[in-house]
């Protein structure tokens, strides 16, 4: 029987890539994929895989308890990558709520399913295995030297970030007190393909190319630890297969930026590709500072040595790589902007594909 992974959250920006990048580097592994088809949840990500054999999609709530006890003994499940989590930290500053209820509660879940099947029914093979995807942001906020590393404590700061905190502590207790198979990955900034446009590049390339102020948080000094989304799924995948059960593992790009040199960066790079704005100005022009985030984290940065030294993984895109190719993905793909901005891609998807929220089987 081949290796069946549950993907949670498949249909937001880093779990599209990683089903992608699954389907494409372990084609004899099975993906059923669980998404809630939040606001940042788009089907048309994976569109072009909807009918793959390997890949089941199934419309649902981490949170419903039946509906996840029912997917693993459905579908056997061998291994759990959990992604599915409300993302965006100025939202968990004006709506914290759905993030309590996802990222914890969402995650409590699905660690009791795991362990009523695994251990429960004694379907814990050697090969199962709990990922949990965890982000930087649990360690607190660096001055301007220093990097968090695997025994930094944690130090969270955001509604967000402490909710993804919470859900880290919960997926550790499972390895020690039951024995659950876990493992958990911290990983610094993401961008790429598919990113919602309410975080920063994806958002200001967006302004950008149609003439709109890009507002800058702050001072724009704050600094991110960026990584190419498929950096991040190799790694993951790394993890998966070769980590130490119970261990965590930083993730990161080697690669720290301030906002306001990742914004320049970003209107140069449209300012050489695309027709200037009227008026010939640069697009650095509409650089506008805003107010700042509330208790906005000043510095992440990944020390990713424990990663390098024990699986081997490291980057394999240089910055300028991934971000070239990012800007020329959300140029060529201006439709898919305009249809996540306009929750039109959820009709496009049924026209192409018919309103498929059951597992395909
Ligand atoms: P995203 O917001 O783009 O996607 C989240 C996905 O989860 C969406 O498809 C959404 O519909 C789904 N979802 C939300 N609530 C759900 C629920 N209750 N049940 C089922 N599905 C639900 O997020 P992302 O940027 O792809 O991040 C994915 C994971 O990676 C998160 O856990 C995040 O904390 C972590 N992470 C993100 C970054 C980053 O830079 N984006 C960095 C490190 C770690
Ligand atoms: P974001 O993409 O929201 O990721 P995170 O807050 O998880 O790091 O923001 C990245 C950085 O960019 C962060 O320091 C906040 C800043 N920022 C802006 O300056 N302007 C913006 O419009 C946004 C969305 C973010």
């Amino acid at each position: 029987m081949s290796y069946t992974v549950l993907v949670t959250g498949g249909c937001g920006f880093i779990g599209a890539n990683f089903v992608r990048y699954l389907l494409t580097e372990r084609p004899d592994w099975r993906v059923v994929n669980i998404d809630k088809l939040t606001y940042a949840g788009n089907q048309a990500n994976l569109a072009d895989l909807a009918d793959h054999p390997a890949y089941s999609f199934v419309h649902g709530d981490i949170c419903d308890e039946a509906l996840v006890n029912d997917l693993f003994s459905r579908h056997n499940v061998h291994a759990v990558v959990h992604f599915a989590a409300e993302s965006h930290v100025d939202r968990s500053i004006t709506g914290p709520d759905a993030f309590i209820r996802t990222n914890i509660n969402g995650t409590f879940i699905l660690l009791e399913a795991a362990r009523n099947y695994w251990l429960g029914q004694q379907r814990q093979t050697d090969a199962s295995r709990f990922l949990h995807v965890s982000t930087d942001e649990v360690f607190g906020s660096l001055g301007p030297t220093g990097y968090f590393t695997e025994e930094t404590p944690y130090d969270p700061r955001s509604p967000y970030s402490a909710s993804k905190a919470s859900s880290d502590h919960l997926v550790r207790a499972y390895f020690h007190t039951y024995g659950l198979p876990v493992l958990l990955t911290n990983c610094s900034n993401n961008y790429g393909p598919y990113q919602f446009p309410e975080k920063l590049i994806p958002l200001i390339l967006n302004n950008a190319q149609e003439g709109k102020a890009l507002p800058i948080y702050g001072d724009g000094k704050n600094v991110r630890d960026w990584l190419y989304v498929v950096d991040h799924c190799e790694a993951i995948v790394r993890v998966l297969e070769q980590g130490a059960l119970g261990g965590s593992y930083n993730i990161g790009g080697h690669n720290e930026k301030t906002n306001l040199d990742i914004v320049e960066l970003l209107c140069d790079l449209l300012d050489k590709k695309i027709a200037p704005l009227p008026g010939n100005a640069p697009r650095r022009s509409l650089i506008t500072f805003v107010r700042d985030r509330p208790g906005h984290d000043r510095r992440y940065a990944i020390d990713a040595s424990k990663i390098e030294r024990e699986l081997g993984w490291r980057p394999k895109y240089t910055f300028e790589q991934g971000i070239e190719e990012t800007v020329d993905w959300y140029l060529a793909n201006r439709s898919w902007m305009a249809g996540v901005l306009n929750g039109s891609y959820q009709k496009y998807y049924e026209s192409m594909y018919g309103a498929r929220t059951e597992d395909k089987e």
